[in-house]
C-alpha cells in the first residue's frame, strides 16, 4: 500500500515516524507544502487551497490514502478535501480526548497549544464543546515555533524564553495536560518538558492518528524491521538535494528522541 502524508512543512515527519515505526513494509510519500509554510497564519480559503492542491496531488501520485498531518489544515479542509477526493482521508486534531481519558483528577486543566488559525476555528470549539470540556481546557496560539521548527531551532534560548513567556500566562499548578495541536511543536517536547512543573503531562496525537488510519483500512501492525521506503516532496517537487534530505533526516532523528517525552 502507498501511503500519503501531508504537512504544510516538516512537522509531520513526526507523524511519519509513528507510521514507519507501526507500518514498514508499506510505501510512503511525504509532501512538506514548504513554499506556503506557515499555513497557522494563512486566509482560510488559502489553507483550503494548498491542502486540496497537495492532497490531490498525492493521490495522483500513487497514494491509496492521505494522513493530514496538520491540525491546521484539517481545521480548515477536511470536510472539503473528504467531500472533492476518492481515498481515505485521515485527520489530526488536538488530543483533548486522549488527556481527558487519562484524566484521574477532574479538577485538572488542559492547555492546548496550536496555530492561531487552529486556535480560533469552529472545529476546535465544537470538539471542546462535544467533549463537555469548555470550563478545563485553556487554548493558547504559538505560532512562532512553527517557524523555528522550519529552521531547524529547536532548543536554543530563543526557543526556551518565547515559551517561558507564553506559559508565565496560565497558572500551571492548576493543569494536567499540555496537548500540542499542531506536529511542528513535537520539535520542542524536550525544552517544554524542562519548562512545565511535573504533574503536566504533554500529549501529542501522532500514535492516535496512526492507530486510526490503521483501523480505517484495516492494516496489521508490521513486526518486520525493515528500512523504510519513503520519498519526499516539497510542494511537489521530489526532494533529491543532499543538502535536503540529510536535513530530513536529521529532524526524523530528532523527532524520534522526542517520541519518548510525555
Ligand atoms: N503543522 C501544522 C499543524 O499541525 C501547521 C504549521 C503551520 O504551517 O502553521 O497545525
Amino acid at each position: 500500500m502507498k501511503i500519503g502524508i501531508f504537512d504544510s512543512g516538516l512537522g509531520g515527519l513526526s507523524v511519519l515516524n509513528e507510521a514507519l515505526s507501526k507500518l514498514s513494509e508499506h510505501e510512503f510519500l511525504y509532501y512538506a507544502d514548504v513554499k506556503n509554510v506557515p499555513y497557522g497564519q494563512k486566509s482560510r480559503d488559502e489553507i483550503l487551497k494548498f491542502s486540496f492542491d497537495a492532497v490531490k496531488f498525492l493521490i495522483e501520485n500513487g497514494s491509496n490514502a492521505v494522513v493530514v498531518a496538520c491540525n491546521t489544515a484539517t481545521s480548515v479542509a477536511i470536510k472539503d478535501i473528504r467531500a472533492k477526493l476518492s481515498v481515505p482521508i485521515i485527520g489530526m486534531e488536538p488530543a483533548i480526548k486522549k488527556a481527558h481519558d487519562l484524566s484521574y483528577n477532574d479538577a485538572l486543566k488542559t492547555l492546548v497549544i496550536a496555530t492561531p488559525v487552529t486556535v480560533n476555528g469552529a472545529k476546535l470549539k465544537e470538539l471542546i464543546i462535544n467533549l463537555h470540556a469548555k470550563d478545563k481546557t485553556e487554548l493558547l496560539a504559538l505560532p512562532r515555533l512553527v517557524n523555528f521548527a522550519e529552521n531547524g531551532e529547536f532548543d536554543t534560548e530563543n526557543v526556551k524564553s518565547y515559551l517561558k513567556e507564553e506559559l508565565a500566562k496560565f497558572d500551571l499548578s492548576k493543569f494536567g495536560f499540555l496537548v500540542l495541536g499542531c506536529t511542528h511543536f513535537n520539535y520542542f517536547k524536550d525544552s517544554l518538558r524542562e519548562i512545565l512543573p511535573s504533574n503536566i503531562s504533554i500529549i501529542d496525537g501522532n500514535e492516535g492518528t496512526i492507530n486510526r488510519l490503521i483501523s480505517e483500512l484495516g492494516l496489521k501492525i508490521s513486526t518486520l524491521d525493515q528500512a523504510p521506503k519513503v520519498r519526499f516532496f516539497y510542494s511537489g517537487d521530489e526532494v533529491f538535494s543532499k543538502f535536503e534530505l540529510d536535513k530530513i533526516s536529521r529532524n526524523l532523528t530528532h523527532l524520534k528522541k522526542m517520541r519518548a517525552i510525555c
